[in-house]
């Protein structure tokens, strides 16, 4: 199967609508933070002619796959291995000061999901890893493993938003004593057994929200996100513009501050002319955040929960 079989990328018509005045720049240079396997930076770089495009995954399968894809426009691509909060050092590393565009589209890639043993997908049975680069840090299984029980629910609660995170626990802490865990199968089977009657009707595979919470820890992703956004947005050019793909509650109340307070005043109530250094840096292109068309969704069931939002670089910074 070639890569763009393998994914359809999500909200692609919006995002380009949404970057195109920036893009059409002369010299504009535009950020993929989450490169995955090229859908979205391939429709950039054939849309618009001119740009140059950087592009960062943290997986290096994806910026394998991504490379042969975007091979045919030889060095307005650039791609590189990054955890995208360290976008500041990578421009600097290129010599790239300001950038007229970024777009993340979070989460993990049809790839990642689709491989097996990558361990993402609570649908088949697989090593409990989920990093998503697999050169670092450690994998699911070893937090399950080995976390005390009361950091385990708060990773289930806070990342899963996992109501029954306390029970789910006690039935992990009381396997994990006889055998450690290393499949995912053993997972899911246990907390299909854990959960109420009443928590099993509702919301799809009940195994979903643990799995979501694992791999955010695995990845650190919020904690990356929210050093990324603020670095993303101050890499913008004045006219300069971003736009982020979110697919779950948390990210997207992330995206969704750092774009607020970035388009909101800083003065103090009552100043009759509000100074420049007060004023807002951004001008959000979104009203709230936009949602896929059904259509879409019913053509690709992974745009489903996809949340997009955008924002422009109107003022430097004071
Ligand atoms: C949803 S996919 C992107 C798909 C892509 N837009 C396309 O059209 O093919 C997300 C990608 O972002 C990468 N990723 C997730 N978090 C990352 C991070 N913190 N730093 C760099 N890459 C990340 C994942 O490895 C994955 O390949």
């Amino acid at each position: 199967m070639s890569t763009n079989e393998r994914h359809v990328p999500v909200m692609l018509g919006r995002c380009l609508d949404l970057l195109a005045p920036a893009l059409r720049e002369p010299g504009a240079t535009v950020v993929d933070c989450t490169l995955g396997l090229g859908g979205h930076s391939e429709a950039m770089l054939s849309e618009f002619p001119d740009v140059r495009l950087v592009g960062l995954d943290r997986d290096p399968a994806a910026l394998g796959l991504a490379g042969e894809r975007l091979a045919r426009f030889g060095d307005r691509a650039t791609l590189v291995h990054a955890v995208y909060d360290e976008l500041p050092e990578v421009l600097e590393r290129l010599g790239v000061p300001r950038v007229q565009g970024v777009l993340f589209d979070l989460g993990v890639s049809s790839m990642q999901l689709d491989e097996a043993e990558r361990g993402f997908a609570y649908s088949r049975d697989a090593p409990l890893d989920m990093r998503m680069d697999q050169s670092r840090g450690v994998g699911a299984a070893e937090v399950l493993n080995t976390y005390p029980p009361g950091e385990l629910v708060r990773i289930l609660r806070a990342y899963g938003e996992e109501k029954q995170a306390r029970r789910i626990v006690s039935a992990i802490v009381r396997e994990r004593e006889k055998e450690p865990f290393a499949g995912s199968a053993r997972l899911v089977e246990l907390i299909r057994e854990a959960l109420p009657q009443a928590a099993k009707r509702t919301g799809g595979n009940p195994a979903k929200r643990t799995f979501q919470a694992l791999r955010i820890e695995v990845n650190g992703e919020l904690a990356v996100l929210e050093r990324a956004l603020p670095a993303a947005v101050a890499a913008l050019a004045v006219g300069g513009r971003i736009a982020v793909l979110s697919y779950h509650s948390l990210e997207d109340r992330l995206v969704k501050q750092v774009l607020a307070a970035g388009a909101t005043s800083t003065a103090p109530p009552g100043l009759p002319v509000v100074p420049e250094r007060y004023q807002p840096r951004l001008r959000l292109l979104t009203r709230g955040a936009e949602l896929p068309a059904e259509e879409e969704v019913a053509e690709n069931r992974r745009a489903a929960p996809a949340r997009l939002r955008g924002a422009e670089r109107i003022r430097e910074e004071p």
